[in-house]
């Protein structure tokens, strides 16, 4: 009888492995029976991929808890991916975490018939319409943090304000309208949020301990209730795209309940990543005298120009190389797609891989070309002219194996399923920067701090979180630039 354990632990791991076939990417499952790598990949995302790239190259099949992830990382071969929307499907992906980040289910077409809507509205004429409500919540709440006739500092850690700040004045915008402005209700659901916001990746991949699960849900049930009137009527002071939403979820039939939860699921889509963007952009002007005096200067000019500020006519050359060096440090979500038809994915180098139906197909742009020593010289450091040529233009050719990259960094995602808020989200970082440089004294409370360490949780994820904060200080300005 000794030897039946042995033969069903040989039984399992034969039955539960997989074999590559001819033409299919190298195969790396893990040695540990279903779970695979989940645990190495959990605990950092940029690590893991770093070695196996090492060990297999540009692409590679792991087994992550149940399923069979490959990962492509030759940026010269991503729109193989991102062009073939038939093969490889975005939506199904999309609906597993919210099934697992919002307990919401919704029928398969819905997401992309919000999505046709949302253009419209995030878009052109309505887009303006929206930057000037976002601006105007953003200088209101930040003269009720520190009035104008205010002379002594405040201190603050720099991610809080900005988060705070941005993610209140968006929702004031998007959710709640005029009548709430300043009202408790934007720094209640700011708070419910942060704390649903600090377990969204463990909800996201399943890992919460129990505590950690009755924590996530109770600030979810209470954002249910606060967001639960939001856009439900014309006159509620929600945007004319919230109510489009909430009207488009009832004619599919979408139930209630379910409609509370679609609107935080797009709570978070428009706010999660917008105010952390503004903090790294922030800190590291801060932290780099040279990047924030070409900033205010550029602002400096604008601002004796009289020019508005409001939309993307206004040239900002250095403001926008700050931007994208900032995305191209701290912007590291992962592109998904399903696979839902066996497909030859056929690489820029001329290798062709088979990828089975029912995998999963991840880019991750964070790892190259971003921080791609081969792309960009000192990858790790932030250099503010990065993007700049020398005549001052925005430069966008980048080279890598001596080739012209067509996506020298892909912070919104790419194709048909890119970012549909990008323009806001810029005009609003744009907005919230030129606020603080413009009407405020800034400045670290230590002149010596270095840039906080990133939450290595949260790569694959958006714009990636610092662990802990960067202390700051502020007062109004006596003169403007
Ligand atoms: C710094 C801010 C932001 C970043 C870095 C960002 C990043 C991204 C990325 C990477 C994707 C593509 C995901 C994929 O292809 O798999 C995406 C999609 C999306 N984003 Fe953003 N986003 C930002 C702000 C916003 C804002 C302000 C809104 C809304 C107003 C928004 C709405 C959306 C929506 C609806 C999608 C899904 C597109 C689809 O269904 O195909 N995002 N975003």
């Amino acid at each position: 009888m000794i030897w039946v354990v042995p033969l069903l632990v040989l039984l399992y791991f034969t039955l539960t492995r997989r074999w590559r076939s001819k033409n299919e990417p190298p195969l790396d499952q893990g040695l540990i029976p279903w779970l695979g790598h989940a645990l190495e990949f959990a605990k950092d995302v940029p690590k893991f991929i770093t070695r196996m790239k090492l060990k297999h190259g540009d692409i590679f099949t792991v087994r992550v808890a149940g399923h069979y992830v490959t990962l492509l990382l030759d940026p010269h071969s991503y729109d193989a991916v991102i062009g073939d929307p038939t093969s490889l499907d975005f939506s199904r992906y999309a609906q597993v975490l919210m099934r697992r980040i919002f307990s919401l289910e919704l029928p398969l077409e819905q997401p992309a018939k919000a999505k046709t809507m949302m253009k419209t509205h995030f878009l052109g004429k309505s887009l303006s319409a929206l930057n000037s409500t976002m601006s105007r919540h953003l200088e209101a709440l930040l003269k009720t943090e520190m009035p104008q006739n205010q002379r002594s500092w405040k201190e603050e850690g720099l991610f809080n304000l900005s988060y705070g700040l941005i993610f209140k004045a968006g929702y004031l915008t998007l959710f709640a309208g005029e009548r709430n402005n300043n009202g408790p209700g934007a720094s209640e659901v700011y708070q419910e949020y942060k704390a649903f916001d600090s377990l969204l990746c463990k909800l996201a991949r399943g890992m919460l301990k129990a505590e950690e699960k009755k924590t996530a849900q109770s600030a979810q049930r209470r954002l249910w209730e606060l967001l639960a009137p939001a856009g439900l009527t014309g006159d509620s002071g929600s945007s004319s795209w919230l109510h489009a939403y909430r009207r488009l979820l009832q004619e599919d039939g979408v139930d209630e309940e379910s409609q509370r939860k679609a609107v935080l699921m797009q709570l978070w889509a428009s706010q999660g990543n917008v105010g952390p963007a503004a903090f790294w952009l922030l800190g590291y002007l801060l932290t780099n005298p040279d990047a924030l005096l070409a900033v205010r200067e550029e602002f400096g000019k604008l601002e004796k120009s009289g020019s508005p500020l409001l939309d993307r006519a206004v040239n900002t050359p250095v403001f926008d190389s700050v931007l994208e060096e900032i995305l191209r440090l701290t912007a590291a979500p992962f592109i998904t797609r399903e696979v839902v038809q066996e497909k030859i994915l056929c690489m820029a180098d001329g290798q062709e891989y088979l990828l089975r139906k029912g995998d999963r197909v991840c880019l991750f742009p964070f790892i190259s070309p971003q921080m791609d020593p081969e792309v960009y010289r000192e990858p790790q450091r932030f250099k503010h002219d990065r993007f700049l040529n020398e005549d001052g233009s925005a430069k966008r050719d980048f080279y890598k194996g001596g080739k012209q990259l067509k996506y020298p960094t892909m912070p919104w995602g790419a194709g048909a399923n890119g970012c549909v808020g990008k323009p806001f989200a810029i005009s609003t970082i744009r907005k919230f920067v030129y606020l603080l440089l413009t009407n405020y004294d800034l400045e670290l409370c230590d002149p010596n701090a270095q840039m906080p360490e990133i939450n290595a949780s949260r790569y694959g994820f958006g714009m990636l979180q610092p662990e802990g904060d960067l202390p700051i200080r502020y007062r109004p300005r006596d003169t403007q630039l």
